[in-house]
């Protein structure tokens, strides 16, 4: 049986929601049973297809993609991102954008970027029955106004201004919360502010839950780590160290295939 989100949200203040992406079935059939839930990131548009950012994402992607992650898992609870320019556009553009990420490819929830900007699409979406994850701090779909990844809202008034915003988010009806690369005081603050959980990547040990992309947590980029991520295994080294081994077996002649 899949996850619900009224069981993610049960688990504020208890047992921390375990969130990683994914972005095909096989990746996803791995993580299913450790994961509460799955996300289906935009992320893909840098790890997947080699872009610098996020950007680039269309729609008709992200749905390829979140297709392949539901049919490869069972248990875990599955949100998409809304890419860029899918839903800042207004009202109408989103629904029919998260609309299709649960009709056609499956998600149980949506995820976007923004504070009190988008509070009229997180209305909307509520309003028609689909469950919105928000996503504060660093919010990669504004990479050209930041102009690099550091840490947000490090300011007194920055801090005081995530905080409204998120409070914002929730009375409109957010069922769970992003808190990207802020102060972990802040992340704190704030988880024990808001009734919905917040799921942190760079945020501290004190949000609801963790977030970590895929790539990130099993080391497949061998030379970059961002520095909120974790290795938890070193797969990229294992993969150039199995096909070196197997490029000697081939040219050697010593392949048998059976
Ligand atoms: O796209 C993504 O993978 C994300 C996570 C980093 C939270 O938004």
């Amino acid at each position: 049986m899949r996850r619900t989100i009224s069981q993610l949200q049960q688990q504020k203040g208890g047992t921390p929601i375990v969130m990683v992406t994914a972005y095909d079935a096989t990746m996803a059939a791995l993580v299913d049973e450790a994961a509460d839930t799955i996300l289906i990131g935009d992320s893909l548009g840098m790890v997947v297809q080699g872009h610098d950012n996020t950007l680039p994402v269309t729609l008709d992607e992200m749905l390829y993609h979140t297709r392949m992650v539901a049919r490869g898992t069972q248990h875990a609870f599955l949100v998409a991102d809304l890419p860029f320019l899918s839903y800042q556009t207004g009202t109408e553009d989103t629904l029919r954008a998260a609309g299709r990420l649960l009709k056609e490819g499956a998600a149980q929830a949506v995820k976007l970027e923004g504070g009190r900007v988008v509070l009229p699409q997180v209305q909307a979406l509520v309003g028609f029955g689909i469950p919105v994850v928000g996503h504060l701090g660093l919010t990669p779909q504004s990479i050209n106004l930041f102009g690099s990844h550091a840490k947000r809202a490090k300011a007194e008034d920055a801090a005081k201004a995530l905080l409204d915003e998120a409070r914002a988010l929730e009375d409109a009806g957010l069922a769970m919360l992003v808190l990207e690369n802020i102060p972990h005081e802040l992340a704190a603050q704030v988880t024990a502010a808001l009734r919905i959980p917040t799921i942190g990547i760079g945020a501290g040990p004190q949000c609801d839950g963790q977030v970590q992309v895929f790539h990130d947590l099993m080391g497949l980029l061998p030379d970059f780590l961002p520095r909120h991520a974790q290795r938890y295994t070193e797969c990229g080294r294992h993969i150039r160290e199995a096909m070196a081994r197997y490029a000697e077996d081939v040219r050697a002649g010593r392949f048998v295939s059976r």
